[in-house]
């Protein structure tokens, strides 16, 4: 996954921890052997959950700071990703199996949140001249 100008929300904060997010992932993609490998894949994984936490909590203290009218529904796309994420942890029965459920996941959810969710906090954020 290739971090690109048109990933960028115009939020400083938010725009660095998508970088991160970015890098953790591809370490999580780049790993061949999930099984040798395994206990990178778990610490990734680990790090992957904590850090996604606290980005949706950063994101919704932005929706909140500027009375964002779509955060009832992002709140809820945030909830159904956290789920996700678990579910695959808890659903795979054996480390190629999450591996492969990963990396399926990673490369949707990553791309729908941040180039189609977030776009459009800052797509809005624009018109009501938040951010440039
Ligand atoms: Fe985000």
């Amino acid at each position: 996954m290739q971090w690109s100008p048109e990933c960028k929300t115009g939020f400083d904060e938010i725009d660095s921890q998508h970088r991160l997010l970015f890098a953790i992932s591809n370490e999580l993609l780049d790993i061949e052997n999930p099984v040798k490998q395994q206990d990178e894949v778990k610490y990734l994984l680990h790090h992957l959950i904590d850090y996604v936490d606290k980005h949706f909590k950063t994101e919704e203290e932005y929706f909140s700071k500027h009375s964002y009218p779509g955060i009832k529904d992002h709140k809820e796309r945030h909830i159904d990703i956290s789920k996700q994420i678990r579910q695959v942890v808890t659903e795979s029965k054996n480390m190629t199996e999450l591996k492969e459920h990963l990396d399926t996941m990673l490369d949707q959810w990553i791309r729908v949140h941040v180039l189609i969710e977030d776009k459009k906090f800052s797509v809005w954020a624009i018109s009501k001249g938040i951010i440039k």
